[in-house]
């Protein structure tokens, strides 16, 4: 199997504590990881499968292939460039590493809309 994906499943079972680190400090592989990563730590609390908080299970979407769900994606970027989500009071990355998110999802959905 290769090294890379291996090594990318390890790191996924384990909640990965520091996402600003892994976003900066990232290879292109490590970025796509830096992605869950982010949605996993501020967004999973709420909405996922067990709770479908607004209707939303940001668990089971891939975030790393927005044009299967582009219109849940465009929600989620429209959500971020407000800063309405997470809610006051909730964690939240710092605002460059959640600026760089936010930038990375447009990027991917322009691109899916291109295609
Ligand atoms: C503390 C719980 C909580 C967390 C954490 C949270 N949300 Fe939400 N989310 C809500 C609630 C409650 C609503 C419904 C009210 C609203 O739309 O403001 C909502 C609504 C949404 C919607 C609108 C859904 C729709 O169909 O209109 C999106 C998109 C969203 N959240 C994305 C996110 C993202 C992305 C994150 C992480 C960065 C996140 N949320 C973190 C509670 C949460």
């Amino acid at each position: 199997m290769d090294v890379r994906l291996r090594r990318g499943r390890e790191q996924r079972r384990k909640p990965i504590r520091d996402v600003a680190a892994l976003y900066w400090n990232s290879s292109k592989f490590g970025h796509r990881l830096a992605q869950r990563a982010l949605l996993d730590k501020y967004c999973l609390t709420c909405h996922n499968q067990r709770l479908r908080t607004a209707g939303l299970t940001l668990d089971t979407a891939d975030v790393n292939n927005v044009a299967a769900r582009p219109e849940l994606w465009e929600k989620v970027l429209h959500k971020v460039r407000t800063g309405e989500m997470p809610p006051v009071r909730m964690p939240r990355p710092d605002q460059a590493t959640f600026d760089a998110f936010g930038s990375w999802l447009e990027t991917s959905l322009d691109r899916a809309a291109a295609e």
